[in-house]
């Protein structure tokens, strides 16, 4: 891959990241992005604000996460029933693009249940350090913003219902893209049902 060209596009300020793929750099363009999103907007909302609790907001989502999760999907590495053949014939320079226009917007913020804040905020911000469980501050930020750089994705608004079915998955082996260092995997191990509802529940009010 290219690091110097890389490095310089990230030090020309462009607004958006810069991937090396097939040797070449790729810069994705939120406003050509725009164009390519017709079809998602059905599930995941014109601007990435979806409607229903088990299609995930992708408004504001970080640029890098996102498209690590449309290159996964594309290759079949993360499964996704509902998106069956929708980026087949997407490029990387297509995803990047889609990336970029949803990083660009705001993603919105729900509400927490207040029977389950007290239990998640505990859960989020301290871990389960008796059984070796970091908290989730030290990857997705205190206010849930995540770490676009680092590919860290953001929570806090996403619907609670999305968030606990990824923790389970991640937890039942149902979600494997988190690499080798089974980062997610490790972490839901720890998580007991009631765990993951008042956690999920918890970020969907966290903003
Ligand atoms: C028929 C509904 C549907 C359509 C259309 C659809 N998606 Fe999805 N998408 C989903 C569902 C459901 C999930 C979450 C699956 C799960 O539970 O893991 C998802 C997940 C995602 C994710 C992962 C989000 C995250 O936080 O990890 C991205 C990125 C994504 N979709 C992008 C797109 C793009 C881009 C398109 C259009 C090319 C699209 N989707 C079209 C239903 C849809
Ligand atoms: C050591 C860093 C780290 C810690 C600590 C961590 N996470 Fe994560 N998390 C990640 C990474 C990296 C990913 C993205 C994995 C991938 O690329 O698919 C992720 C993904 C997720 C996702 C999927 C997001 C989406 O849009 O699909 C959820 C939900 C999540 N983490 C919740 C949590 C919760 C809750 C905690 C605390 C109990 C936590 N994480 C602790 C690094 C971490």
């Amino acid at each position: 891959m290219n690091k110097v060209l890389v490095t310089l596009l990230l030090s020309l300020g462009l607004s958006s990241a810069a991937y090396a793929a097939g040797g070449a750099a790729i810069v994705g363009d939120a406003e050509a992005g725009k164009t390519k999103t017709a079809v998602c907007g059905a599930c995941h909302g014109a601007d990435g604000n979806s409607a229903a609790p088990n299609f995930p907001k992708l408004a504001g989502q970080g640029e890098k996460y996102l498209f690590k999760q449309l290159q996964d999907v594309k290759s079949g590495k993360r499964q996704i029933v509902e998106m069956t053949g929708l980026l087949t014939n997407l490029s990387d320079q297509d995803l990047a693009d889609i990336a970029a226009y949803y990083a660009s917007q705001s993603m919105s913020v729900g509400a927490a249940d207040p029977a389950l804040v007290a239990r998640g905020a505990e859960l989020f911000r301290g871990g389960k350090l008796e059984e070796g469980m970091p908290a989730c501050t030290g990857c997705h930020s205190p206010n849930g913003a995540g770490n676009a750089l680092a590919g860290y994705p953001k929570l806090g608004g996403q619907h609670g219902a999305y968030v606990a079915k990824q923790l389970t998955d991640f937890r039942e082996g149902n979600r494997t893209n988190d690499g080798d260092t089974l980062i997610m995997r490790a972490i839901a191990a720890k998580l007991s049902n009631k765990d993951i509802a008042a956690v999920s529940s918890y970020i969907q009010g966290l903003h």
